[in-house]
């Protein structure tokens, strides 16, 4: 099964033939591969949600700005430091920023926070996820010390994406977006939803082709989980067997990524870390933001952020994954080279 040479409609027949779960060969072959490049390693990475405040407001998400429910917050300066010598005391090396789309983070505002981690902690990964800005803002980061930019695409099908945003907000921008990340230089981390509202098999299928085009160094998938607060209530999650099948497809498409085990996979099944890892997933980010605002970063229903998601917990991580022969290894965790 060579999907890295697979034509459209070849793959919309294997994704259809998987579509309840990975089959035994898809596991395999992409287990192997992830081996091939990392071994039996899975890289950790402190999350840091350190805003809720979004001016954008795309439909399926529960931070969306038009849910007046939210307890909103945002962390000072000193507060987001401090997440950092939490994590770095944990043993952490790599932190990874993320956010609404809050203006109150301009360019010299985020600058300031990047500059100082980097300082302080220069050995380490600094990886942003606050959405789309301009070149010139993204230009300004890279330079304040940022390492790595996490975008996801949500949908590589145009239609599909103007059913899950609003109008103000264009896939030909988030595109763009993410190819200018890329050449200035940034360590880059694209994905999607696996079930989201009007999700068709071509979309996984332009999702796949989309992925193998931009060859971005992290893709992260979790399955669409609805939030109580937003127009997509009452639409199905995404299943948990389909999410495998897609990250087992990516690391076959691009099999140096680095393929985070998500969190919202871990919500809708309980052993998806594990059976994460067994089709070809590689990452964990624990949380590490302030235990009092957790719950008021719900992008979805239930969102765990107890147990092994906590940073807290890294010991309960380090033994499951010990169980399943896995080990967690604590360093950068950059992409492999993509040769082999
Ligand atoms: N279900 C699953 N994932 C979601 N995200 C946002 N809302 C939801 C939801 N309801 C994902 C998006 C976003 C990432 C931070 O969280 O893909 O890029």
């Amino acid at each position: 099964m060579d999907v890295r040479s697979m034509s459209a409609p070849e793959l919309a027949e294997v994704i259809a033939l998987n579509r309840s779960e990975p089959s035994d060969e898809l596991r395999r072959l992409a287990a192997e591969a992830r081996e091939r490049y990392y071994g039996r390693k899975i890289y950790i990475r402190g999350l840091i949600e350190f805003t809720n405040i979004c001016k954008n407001n795309c439909l399926y998400c529960g931070i969306r700005c038009g849910n007046s429910a939210v307890n909103r917050y945002r962390l000072t300066d000193g507060e987001i430091l401090g997440c950092v010598d939490k994590g770095a005391e944990l043993g952490f090396n790599t932190f990874v920023l993320q956010g609404g789309e809050d203006a109150c983070f301009d360019d010299d505002k985020l600058c300031g926070i990047v500059y100082a981690i980097k300082e302080k902690y220069p050995e380490c990964a600094v990886t942003l996820s606050v959405g789309e800005r301009s070149y010139e803002s993204y230009k300004a980061l890279r330079s304040a010390g940022a390492d790595r930019y996490l975008l996801r695409h949500e949908t590589a099908d145009k239609e599909h994406y103007s059913r899950l945003h609003p109008s103000e907000m264009s896939f030909e921008n988030r595109i763009k977006c993410l190819y200018e990340l890329k050449e200035l230089g940034y360590q880059v981390g694209a994905g999607f939803m696996v079930g989201s509202p009007y999700q068709t098999e071509e979309c996984l299928v332009k999702d796949l082709m989309f992925l193998k085009q931009l060859e971005p160094d992290m893709v992260g998938i979790g399955p669409f989980i609805p939030q109580s607060q937003t127009p997509f209530a009452d639409k199905p999650a995404g299943a948990a067997g389909l999410t495998l099948t897609m990250l087992a497809l990516v690391r076959l498409m691009l099999p140096y990524v680095l393929l985070p085990a998500t969190t919202a996979l871990g919500t809708i099944s309980s052993d998806a870390r594990i059976a994460a890892f067994e089709a070809g997933a590689n990452v964990v980010m624990p949380n590490l933001s302030p235990p009092q605002h957790r719950a008021d970063y719900a992008l979805y229903n239930n969102k765990l952020c107890t147990g092994s998601e906590a940073a807290e917990n890294l010991r309960e991580l380090n033994e499951q994954a010990a169980r399943a022969g896995y080990e967690i290894d604590m360093s950068r965790g950059d992409a492999a080279e993509r040769k082999m």
